[in-house]
């Protein structure tokens, strides 16, 4: 069997189409392993939205260098392709500033990754494919392998007609695009079958879903959720990045009403004062955020909220930067990602002349981060002694075994609430017992990032 490394960059998306280009190649023959050193065909698949993407590239790629050229010299060769967001924006540059790099693939366009790797090695020539073909994508795309864990992504929608003006999305994925209902549903019972109990809806700006149903008419996320909710052994679905201007109605109600929908909202805003949303051309205001927050906590009281953060972006000011940590202080978060603006080649902010100076930024980042941190903290705390149901996804790894200092098997898994929780087993059998299971558990102790409980034997 030829060996397959994968290295992922960004999103959740992006380890999505990892796992799917992974399925396309076991079935032409490949197993993955852990290390580039030795494999016969190395895919890097990049993330561009944040922060020196190319510059990571080409140093990945540099290291691959001494490898290749080993297994040139031992009669063999190893096959390398840039895939993923940054293939999509530099294509035929990467060519240009690496020798290394046999294949260049785009986000919408790896199902043809078989395809251009045969011809690699038939013909000796480099390949390039940035297509934008969605459609045949899906239906190209090979069910996912076995074992695929208790829980799995989906996605039912890629791309984005927002244009952020920071974000270069709307450029490497595309316009909006949505999968139909019936193939939604179908990806979900499959994985169903195969033991998934947790459904993860994937889109780019997944609120905005509106993919046909089996009457040819448009569906809401909502009503793709309540469908997929049908599905008995899937127990919990969850989904993300949504939009605040996309939050629909019936997808607060949603919240409401459907049970199997986890009580956690991932919903960015990006700034707390309106002329930098406005700048960000993000087509929604700080009161309009305080609204919807306040309907979805009616709908949903229990509701775990998360949010992304730009600090310094072109022309914030400080008082600006006072309006984010406002926001923050009145809203309450339960986990969230921040980030120092960095501007993106092609995007309209890049341009901007009033950039924020660096030492600036990492001064609104570091404030903002702490505040985030004690918010999570505190959300965490709130859990001590109670008892909740646990998806449990995994062995946790040694590092938190080590930090909990027992010394015993541990088991990972995920709270309604999105919070990583570890757990004590006494033995492989109770371990194997409770894999890919639900399971009450007791909170013994929270720390800032993750919960520490005891399984509730009846
Ligand atoms: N600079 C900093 N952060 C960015 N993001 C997107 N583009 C940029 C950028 N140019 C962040 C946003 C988005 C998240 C996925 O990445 O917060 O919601
Ligand atoms: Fe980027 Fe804005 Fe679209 Fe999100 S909504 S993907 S930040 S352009």
């Amino acid at each position: 069997m030829k060996k397959l490394h994968i290295k992922t960059y960004g999103c959740q998306m992006n380890v999505f189409d990892s796992n799917r280009m992974e399925d396309l190649m076991v079935a032409i023959g490949y197993e993955t392993t852990p290390t580039a050193e030795d494999a016969d065909m190395v895919i890097i698949n990049t993330c561009h939205i944040r922060e020196k993407a190319s510059e990571k590239l080409f140093s990945d790629l540099g290291r691959l260098r001494p490898f290749k050229d080993k297994k040139k010299e031992q009669g063999s060769e190893m096959i390398v392709a840039v895939a993923g967001c940054v293939a999509q924006a530099e294509g035929e540059e990467i060519f240009r500033r690496s020798q290394v790099v046999d294949i260049i693939v785009g986000p919408e366009s790896y199902q043809t990754l078989p395809d251009l790797v045969g011809k690699v090695i038939r013909d000796k020539k480099r390949q390039i494919n940035l297509e934008f073909t969605p459609n045949d994508k899906f239906d190209l795309l090979p069910q996912s392998k076995a074992g695929t864990g208790a829980s799995a992504f989906v996605t039912v929608q890629e791309g984005c007609d927002k244009f952020c003006t920071f974000c270069v999305v709307p450029y490497t994925r595309g316009t909006e695009y949505s999968r139909e209902v019936s193939k939604i549903y179908d990806d979900a019972l499959k994985l169903a079958q195969k033991g998934v109990k947790e459904i993860y809806l994937l889109g780019q700006n997944v609120n905005a879903y509106h993919g046909l149903n089996d009457k040819k008419e448009a569906s809401s996320l909502a009503k793709l959720i309540e469908k997929i909710a049908e599905i008995p052994q899937i127990e919990r679905i969850r989904y993300t990045t949504s939009h605040p201007r996309d939050m629909a109605d019936d997808l607060i109600a949603a919240h409401r009403d459907i049970p199997k929908l986890m009580p956690f909202l991932h919903l960015p805003i990006q700034s707390g004062a309106n002329n930098v949303l406005k700048g960000m051309n993000r087509k929604h205001t700080r009161q309009d955020y305080f609204k919807i927050i306040e309907r979805i906590r009616e709908a949903r009281p229990d509701i775990g909220l998360s949010s992304d953060f730009i600090v310094g972006f072109p022309g914030e000011t400080d008082q600006d930067f006072e309006d984010t940590m406002d926001l923050v202080r009145q809203i309450g978060f339960t986990q969230c990602y921040s980030f120092k603006y960095s501007p993106r080649p092609g995007t309209p902010a890049a341009e901007a002349k009033i950039q924020v100076e660096e030492d600036v930024k990492t001064d609104r980042l570091a404030r903002l981060q702490k505040l985030l941190g004690e918010q999570q903290t505190e959300f965490n705390k709130k859990f001590k002694n109670e008892i909740m149901p646990v998806l449990f996804e995994k062995e946790a790894p040694k590092k938190s075994a080590r930090q909990h200092d027992s010394g015993k098997m541990q088991l990972w898994g995920k709270s309604p609430w999105l919070q990583s929780v570890i757990v004590d087993v006494d033995s492989e059998k109770d371990l194997a017992k409770y894999l890919g299971q639900i399971a009450q558990v007791k909170i013994l102790q929270a720390r800032p990032s993750s919960l520490v409980g005891e399984m509730i034997v009846n």
